[in-house]
């Protein structure tokens, strides 16, 4: 089959399409036929060395697909079903090997494309607005990135929540889609943070979701109000330097936090929980999954030039 391999870390001209062995299904796993692998700026981090991770390197913990074949014990699933994932890995390939336990069944009404793009970046904003700050009815909240593939998503489930929602974008065309989401004010990130005073009339938001990281994230902190919070959950562009406690304290008794996936899927009852809600939402139009760009897998590497380059926007997926 084909997967791609990184040889060692580096740029995107890492990522080569090479021809590998199929995996086996171990007991409790599942192998599955990928429909289409979602790419997810990790990859980015986890290729660069911002994240340590063994090489060769297969990227990927995103896809969705059909199952193939079942490991020892597997009870639950059948050949022939379709399911996703938020938690695989080597997903940059045309079959994968994943825990059944991880494995999420997709609903009929979900296409295959909508079902890679959904998991990583959907339950992620379900986690982010129920888990790590609690949005409320009438909360204001900054969120940046608003055409991401996160952004968009975030903005449409704050929306359904009854937030007022303040994002930023890089050019009107991605502002444009931040609108279309729901977005109530669509700021560019160039003095962004005295803009949001301006539009809570000096008091600062509640929350700020901050993907962006080390250049948004002192601009974050000071558009929060009194004993606001700062969920800091990504390195777009670039990792944050460490930072004095004192700064909180100055700024409000704020509160910051670094959140992970990972740790908001501790067992099966919290992944059922944020993937069926998510799942639903799409499945009954409430939540809409923009698939921006789709490159065959060969192409991962150009995926991964888009993405850091700030051209993409939406959901973006590779297809085997
Ligand atoms: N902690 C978690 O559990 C978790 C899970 C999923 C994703 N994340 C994080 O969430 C963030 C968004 O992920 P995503 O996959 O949805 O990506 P994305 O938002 O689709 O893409 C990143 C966006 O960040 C913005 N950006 C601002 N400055 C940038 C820079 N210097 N370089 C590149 N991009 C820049 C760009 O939008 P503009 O051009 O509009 O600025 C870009 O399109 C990432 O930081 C990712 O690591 C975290």
């Amino acid at each position: 089959m084909h997967a791609i391999v990184a040889r060692q870390s580096g740029g995107p001209e890492v990522l080569e399409l090479a021809e590998v062995d199929r995996p086996t299904p171990g007991p409790g796993q599942l192998l599955i036929k990928v429909a289409a692998t979602g790419v997810n700026f990790i990859e980015t981090y986890q290729r660069g060395g911002m994240y340590q991770v063994p090489f060769p390197f297969t990227p990927g913990s995103e896809a969705a697909g059909t199952v193939e074949e079942l490991g020892e014990g597997v009870e639950n699933f059948a050949v022939g079903t379709r399911v996703a994932t938020a938690e695989g890995t080597k997903c940059y390939a045309g079959y994968a090997v994943l825990d059944a336990a991880k494995a999420l069944p997709v609903p009929d009404g979900v296409d295959d494309l909508t079902a890679a793009a959904l998991p990583l970046q959907g339950m992620t904003a379900h986690y982010l607005i129920n888990s790590s700050f609690k949005v409320e009815p009438g909360h204001t909240v900054m969120t940046h990135a608003g055409a991401g593939g996160v952004g968009l998503l975030l903005i449409q489930l704050l929306k359904e929540r009854g937030a007022r929602v303040i994002t930023t974008a890089s050019s009107a065309a991605k502002g444009e889609l931040a609108r279309d989401a729901g977005a109530d004010h669509v700021l560019r990130y160039e003095g962004f943070p005295h803009h949001v005073r301006e539009l809570t009339n000096g008091k600062g938001v509640d929350v700020v979701y901050d993907g962006v990281g080390r250049n948004t994230f002192d601009g974050s902190l000071s558009c929060l109000r009194t004993r606001g919070t700062l969920v800091l959950f990504g390195a777009a562009s670039g990792a944050v330097p460490p930072v004095d406690p004192q700064r909180l304290n100055a700024g409000g008794s704020l509160t910051l936090t670094r959140p992970s996936l990972a740790h908001f899927l501790l067992n099966e009852q919290e992944r059922r929980w944020r993937s069926a809600e998510i799942f639903a939402a799409a499945e009954k139009g409430r939540l809409l999954v923009r698939i921006g760009a789709t490159y065959p897998l060969a192409e991962a590497r150009r995926a991964h030039e888009d993405l850091e380059g700030r051209r993409t926007t939406g959901k973006v997926l590779l297809v085997p």
